[in-house]
């Protein structure tokens, strides 16, 4: 998506009641994340839906769960799938990206996690050594691209973070959400959740 573009949904965004804020919010997974292909094998909408789903099937609260659901939205900003030519040869912080759109609408509750499910692999194939081996391909591809693995003292100052707990159950329902075929809620199910999760 285009600056310009996102901006102009940005202004969207701002003016909208908590009704169509959501629904706008959905339709960007909706409508790009059905035709963005996460891997070989899903889209980023039944990813995102499958990592919803198991955060709510695992009893997180409704900010956990509005974060799972737009945990990989900087993708759909950015444009980013497995059709682009640079897709995962470049890395552009799609953690980052999401955290940041979403913190004028969503509390820290939501963002942090998001911010930091990159971090949350890296650590997770630091600290257990066969984590690694379980990734996507997609994610054994990016996880080089942002950084490989920690060193002790990024472990350290990542496990005495506020969100670091969060971050890591998000990380795990990620990488446990690329299932093909996979039944899910639909996306309207996760609407009262969202509602709920607003600044
Ligand atoms: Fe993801």
């Amino acid at each position: 998506m285009q600056l310009d573009k996102i901006q102009s949904l940005e202004n969207k965004l701002n003016s909208a009641s908590i009704i169509e804020r959501t629904n706008v919010l959905c339709e960007i997974i909706d409508q790009r994340g059905s035709c963005s292909f996460y891997d070989e094998e899903i889209t980023q909408l039944q990813h995102a839906l499958q990592c919803a789903t198991l955060a709510k099937e695992n009893n997180e609260s409704d900010k956990f769960i509005t974060a799972s659901l737009f945990h990989d939205l900087g993708h759909m900003l950015t444009g980013e799938d497995v059709n682009s030519h640079d897709f995962l040869n470049n890395d552009k912080y799609h953690e980052n990206v999401a955290a940041s759109f979403l913190s004028k609408y969503f509390p820290e509750e939501v963002t942090y996690p998001i911010k930091m499910h990159v971090i949350a692999k890296r650590y997770l194939c630091s600290v257990q050594s066969d984590y690694y081996d379980g990734l996507s391909d997609g994610s054994k591809r990016s996880f080089k691209l942002q950084g490989g693995y920690l060193n002790k003292d990024a472990i350290r100052k990542l496990e005495s973070h506020k969100y670091f707990e969060d971050a890591v159950r998000l990380r795990k329902y990620d990488d446990n959400a690329k299932i093909r075929g996979k039944k899910t809620e639909a996306i309207s199910f996760f609407h009262p959740f969202i509602k709920k999760s607003y600044i």
